[in-house]
């Protein structure tokens, strides 16, 4: 994995920041993106010990800021080898029939359009890798299969957030297919309840763990898969 190079979106903490880690401690060089400067700053400062990381300012609601970023990614190496659509939000818990549309817009603008438009922007530099890998950050409620069995409890049943990470493995469908013939894999990752502020510190996984599939998922050979969904014991039901 030597001086593959990187982006994670999200990466100033949570699962993102571990992804960036263990993207680095496999020799990667990574590009940490942040939206806020001075978070983005500490995170690159800290994950420096492991490895070269580079500070992306990156605010998934803004277009220009991806372009600026995968500006430098071009300039510095010309190619672009694993994309991590990791940012992403959980604004209420609301249920189907009390969603806010103001919420729902927001949530899935952020999940879904944004790592969508990214991979679309980011789909030339790809193209340049021998062995371009993209991993969306999915949730086990993007699982149409888990939402629909009644006896999956309410909190498994948020409505902007299951509908997010529903529609972001469509993007990962849509997109695997389209960048086949390039032999860009994409792939959705779940990491299951993970000890995060989105999770509000609820999950007993920790954040390195379930940076793991998301790894997995980010340095596949040639022969692995691609369009598929996964958690950390293996494929998953849409
Ligand atoms: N934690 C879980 O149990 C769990 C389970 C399944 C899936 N996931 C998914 O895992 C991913 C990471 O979540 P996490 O649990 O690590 O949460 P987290 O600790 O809250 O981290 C979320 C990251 O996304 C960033 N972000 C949010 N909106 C952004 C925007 N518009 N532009 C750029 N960055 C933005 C945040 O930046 P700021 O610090 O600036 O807010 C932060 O870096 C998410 O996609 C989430 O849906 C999490």
């Amino acid at each position: 994995m030597d001086g593959r190079v990187a982006l994670v979106t999200g990466a100033n903490k949570g699962i993102g920041f571990a992804t960036a880690q263990a993207l680095l401690k496999l020799g990667m060089i990574v590009y940490v993106g942040s939206r806020d400067v001075e978070r983005g700053r500490i995170a690159v400062d800290t994950l420096s010990s492991d490895g070269t990381a580079h500070l992306a300012l990156l605010d998934m609601a803004d277009e220009n800021s991806m372009l600026a970023t995968l500006a430098a990614i071009d300039a510095a190496h010309g190619r672009l080898d694993v994309l991590v659509n990791n940012a992403g939000i959980a604004l209420d818990g609301a249920s189907a029939v009390d969603a806010v549309p103001d919420v729902i817009r927001r949530t899935l603008d952020t999940n879904v359009h944004a790592p969508a438009r990214l991979i679309q922007l980011a789909a030339p530099l790809l193209r340049k890798s021998s062995a371009g890998r993209v991993v969306n950050v999915s949730s086990g409620v993007g699982s149409l299969a888990f939402i629909a069995d009644p006896h999956t409890p309410s909190m498994g049943k948020i409505y902007a957030y299951s509908l997010s990470k529903v529609a972001l493995n469509g993007v990962t469908t849509l997109f695997a297919d389209a960048l086949r013939a390039d032999r860009i894999k994409v792939n959705s990752a779940s990491p299951g309840v993970v000890k995060t502020d989105l999770s509000h510190q609820m999950g007993r996984r920790l954040p390195t763990e379930g940076a793991e599939i998301i790894v997995r998922l980010a340095t596949l050979d040639d022969d692995g898969p691609t369009g598929g969904f996964f958690d950390a014991a293996g494929p998953i039901a849409w």
